[in-house]
């Protein structure tokens, strides 16, 4: 069942940010389905699907360019896999075979009529509920195949699509993470209609493609978002509170820094929210607040920030734009200010504000040496602690912002969104990189 379905593909939206990442890992997949010996007089075909023409040439490019890369990290495999053909000799040849052998199976195409022969349909089209569910009904009304549906939606309930659709249990979300080709998480979401082999294929799947499947009950923004949305509606209102005290882009600078290195974490959520990009976040809040009916989860000042035109994201070339921050090499210099319409330097009230902070426990040590340290543990339980006995300005906005995260947490859980807390933890540790899961007794 599961080669069969995986000799029709198509991935729609194929140009995109996670479009892109989940074409390359399905492509990779099928070529090695089809260089196994047993299914040699198979064909495969992977339909790269995307309505920007110009988008489409891109991907050429940056599929080549990976998968050369890949190539060269299973070149001992594919010695093995090419063993017969006695021309192939140098790596070179193997590996450009090999790049060869998997463009072969990807046709580009501008069409959503190009699925209508695939078993298999990958989505990750934009993040809107009608223009999803009108692409799927158009599908199944002419598709010769009976086909299943993975959708890449961030925020829309699985059972809502299915539902308006009319897709009889034919869907569920793999929500892969940002950038799919190197984030090892996957959530998967399913309602009670879903059919049970397209769960089973979705399980092989995510095993071939070594990812982390953690499931997520179908509730808008699952897991992931469901934490990081609540989280930054947090920082944004201890920001604002701040800003009574200090100027709003002081303010920001402020808890940002708190949630990056008084938490220990990747990076500050406001620096996160310009990752994801603000328009992302405001679209995933619009979700979230209809489809739960908690109007609390909306924030005036996204929304101030868009109308500006403040919208962070990235480049083509992966770079940050600027957005919340302004970045130079990858580092936050200047935050914006909505009063003046302009970047405020950082470096202009830096100091001030890591004064009225506080410092760093003395036991801290940044994130990137914690979370792949042996003593981890031990080391956390350290610096909570020194950090729990502190009252500097910093350390009551950490402590806070981390009972917050602690709360969301467990309220994943007992709003039945997440069936357990292991499975909050492992959403934020390898979907987020955070150090440590929010649902811990580091404070307690
Ligand atoms: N960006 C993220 O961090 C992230 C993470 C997880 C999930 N998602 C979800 O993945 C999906 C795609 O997000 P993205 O960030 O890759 O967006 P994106 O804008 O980078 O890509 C979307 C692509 O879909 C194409 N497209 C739009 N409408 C189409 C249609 N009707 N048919 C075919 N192609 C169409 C666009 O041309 C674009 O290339 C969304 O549902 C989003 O919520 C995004």
């Amino acid at each position: 069942m599961y080669n069969e379905r995986l000799q029709n593909v198509s991935v729609l939206g194929a140009a995109g940010k996670m479009g892109s990442g989940i074409l390359l890992l399905t492509a990779v997949e099928m070529a090695d389905l089809q260089l196994k010996p047993e299914n040699k007089n198979k064909s495969f075909c992977l339909n790269a699907i995307d309505v920007s023409p110009q988008a489409l040439t891109g991907l050429y490019g940056y599929l080549k360019s990976q998968l050369k890369k890949i190539a060269e990290k299973k070149l001992i495999q594919l010695r093995e896999v090419y063993k017969e053909n006695r021309e192939l000799i140098e790596n070179s040849e193997i590996i450009d075979q090999y790049v060869d052998d998997v463009l072969k199976l990807v046709l580009f195409s501008t069409k959503v009529e190009s699925t209508y022969e695939s078993s298999i349909i990958f989505e990750a089209i934009v993040e809107n509920s009608d223009i999803k569910v009108a692409t799927f009904k158009q599908i199944l009304a002419n598709s010769k195949k009976d086909p299943w549906f993975l959708t890449n939606t961030s925020s829309v309930p699985i059972g809502e699509l299915d539902e308006k659709a009319e897709m009889k249990g034919k869907i569920l979300g793999f929500h892969f993470y940002n950038p799919p080709a190197v984030q090892k998480l996957v959530e998967l979401i399913t309602t009670k209609n879903t059919n049970p082999e397209l769960i089973e294929f979705s399980k092989i799947y995510a095993k071939n493609l070594r990812k982390v499947l953690v499931p997520s009950n179908d509730f808008a923004g699952f897991i992931g978002n469901g934490h990081f949305m609540r989280d930054m509606l947090f920082g944004i209102k201890q920001a604002t509170q701040l800003s009574k005290e200090m100027s709003l882009p002081e303010a920001i600078y402020a808890v940002n820094r708190v949630s990056q290195d008084f938490l220990i974490r990747p990076m500050g959520i406001f620096q996160l929210m310009d990752y994801v990009g603000v328009d992302v976040c405001q679209k995933i809040l619009i979700v979230m607040s209809s489809r739960l009916n908690k109007s609390e989860l909306h924030s005036d000042l996204i929304d101030k920030l868009i109308s500006l035109d403040i919208k962070g994201g990235q480049n083509s070339d992966g770079s940050q734009k600027p957005g919340i921050l302004k970045y130079e090499k990858g580092k936050p210099v200047a935050i914006y200010s909505i009063d003046k319409k302009e970047y405020v330097p950082i470096e202009s009230f830096q100091k001030n504000v890591d004064a009225k902070l506080g410092q760093l426990p003395a036991s801290h040590k940044p994130w990137k040496d914690i979370v792949g340290n042996k003593q981890k543990e031990s080391l956390l339980v350290g610096y909570f602690k020194e950090l729990k006995s502190m009252s500097t300005i910093g350390a009551s906005l950490a402590k806070e912002y981390h009972l917050s995260s602690k709360n969301i947490g467990l309220e994943l859980v007992s709003d039945k969104i997440s069936d357990n807390a292991d499975n909050v933890n492992t959403v934020m540790l390898t979907g987020f990189f955070h150090a440590y899961g929010p649902i811990n007794s580091y404070l307690d």
